[in-house]
């Protein structure tokens, strides 16, 4: 039963402990010899642009749309403006697309030189004398290039030109692994993580939501006063820890009525950087460390009244009968900081019914930190409030698309 089941991890590397175990603490947005003047032009910059889109528009709305592994996200960027796709990755911070054409042609590219802020505020770049990037995922993605300033458009009804964005003009990339449908294949990645170069930072915004359908259908990715969570949601809190990434508290996991035996620094983030659990839209399939994923399979196992089949590349299938209609699964709970995400079978197994399988698409980490990916995130209405510190999440009908206007007419 392929396709192989780690399509997409697209967080950013540096961040990850187990790629910098010299530096053991706790990842750092401004490590990088860093200097409160710099973060502060940065600050006020996204603060007049997030002046110049209320002037324009009531919120940013951009259409989002699941492709093979991920969700890509509509844009235009440059003069005259050229719309491109790119993959919306809440574990990253870089905007960049391609550069197929010459940025020249565009009338509002520049690069941006090495001393600029912006450049500075990069884990990775060269000066000669333009800011040149490289920017590495944890699947092996990466991307390498010029970073620059650029329009970019957003919206297509009442398009918003938003002028000088910081992204990475990308000459040379991969995206995904080898044998994924997205490698060699990406017009880009778009950064939506706490640091200073993600887009929802660069344009000021205090929030933002999305609700991933499991189909084809198109939803929104809101900013702003669109993206509110209905007064049904649950919210827990990110972790408050000087990372860009988005960690969640994650106590306890059950499997039906069952909790998990997990032992707490298990799951918990410590104080060297190790552990913790990330919400990455950037990554496809959740990833657990161990025990807690052994242990998951183990009371699936238990709970579960089918066979068990063996699939390479999944680590636990089961052989469905052919009428799976009677078939009982437990619900999966993930116990985060005052409120369970709670996920419903068609979140956390994958179905052949030709083949007849079951197989988890929830994997052992090869990290020593838990991610939850975007299959496990679809059919959820998600609100990153970044000035709150907080989560909100409520189970939706992505596809229903009465949901976007709803929130959008809010
Ligand atoms: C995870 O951390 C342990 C010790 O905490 C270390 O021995 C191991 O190499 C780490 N794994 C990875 C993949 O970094
Ligand atoms: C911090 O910024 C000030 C003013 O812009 C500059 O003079 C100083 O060299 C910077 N320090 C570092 C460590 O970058
Ligand atoms: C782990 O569990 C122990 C005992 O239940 C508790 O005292 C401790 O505070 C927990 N640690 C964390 C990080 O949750
Ligand atoms: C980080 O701390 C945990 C326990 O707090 C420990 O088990 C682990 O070995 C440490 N990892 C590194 C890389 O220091
Ligand atoms: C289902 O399994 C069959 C037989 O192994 C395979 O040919 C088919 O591609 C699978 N379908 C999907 C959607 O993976
Ligand atoms: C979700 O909404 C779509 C479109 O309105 C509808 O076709 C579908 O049946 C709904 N799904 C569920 C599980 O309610």
């Amino acid at each position: 039963m392929p396709p192989p089941p780690l399509l997409l991890l697209l967080l950013f590397v540096a961040v990850l402990p187990s790629f910098a175990p010299a530096t053991a603490q706790f990842p750092c947005i401004d490590s990088h010899g860093g200097n409160f003047s710099r973060l502060e032009f940065l600050r006020r910059a996204a603060m007049l642009r997030k002046a110049s889109l209320q002037a324009t528009q009531t919120g940013v709305q951009l259409p989002v749309r699941w492709s093979s592994a991920g969700y890509l996200v509509d844009l235009a960027i440059g003069t005259p403006p050229l719309v491109f796709s790119a993959m919306l990755d809440t574990g990253s911070d870089l905007v960049w697309t391609q550069c197929f054409s010459q940025p020249s042609e565009s009338l509002t590219y520049a690069a941006l030189p090495c001393t600029s802020p912006q450049c500075q505020t990069l884990p990775r770049f060269s000066c000669s004398p333009d800011c040149h990037y490289s920017y590495s995922y944890g699947d092996t993605s990466y991307t390498k290039g010029v970073l620059g300033t650029e329009t970019f458009t957003f919206g297509a009804a009442d398009p918003a030109a938003i002028t000088g964005i910081a992204f990475g003009c990308s000459t040379v990339s991969e995206v995904g692994a080898e044998n994924s449908p997205f490698f060699s294949n990406s017009a880009g990645i778009l950064g939506m993580a706490r640091g200073p170069l993600s887009l929802v930072s660069q344009l000021g915004e205090e929030r933002f939501s999305y609700c991933f359908a499991s189909d084809d259908t198109t939803t929104a990715l809101l900013f702003g006063s669109s993206a509110n969570p209905s007064p049904q949601a649950s919210s827990t809190p990110f972790v408050n820890v000087p990372s860009p990434l988005y960690y969640l508290s994650l106590q306890g996991i059950s499997v039906g009525a069952t909790l998990l035996p997990i032992p707490n620094t298990t799951l918990a983030l410590q104080s060297n950087g190790t552990g913790g659990l990330v919400i990455d839209s950037g990554t496809t399939f959740t990833l657990l460390t161990d025990p807690a994923h052994a242990m998951l399979k183990q009371a699936l196992v238990s709970q579960i009244d089918l066979p068990v089949a063996t699939v390479a590349g999944y680590d636990l299938c089961f052989s469905l009968p052919p009428d799976a209609s009677g078939v009982a699964l437990p619900i999966l709970v993930f116990h985060l900081d005052g409120a369970d995400m709670a996920f419903p079978a068609a979140n956390y197994f994958v179905v052949n019914s030709s083949a007849g399988l079951l197989c988890l698409a929830i994997f052992g980490s090869p990290f020593n930190l838990s991610i939850l990916g975007n299959f496990q995130q679809q059919n959820m209405h998600l609100v990153y409030d970044l000035a709150g510190g907080k989560l909100s999440f409520e189970p939706a009908n992505c596809s229903d698309r009465s949901l976007v206007d709803v929130v959008t007419k809010k």
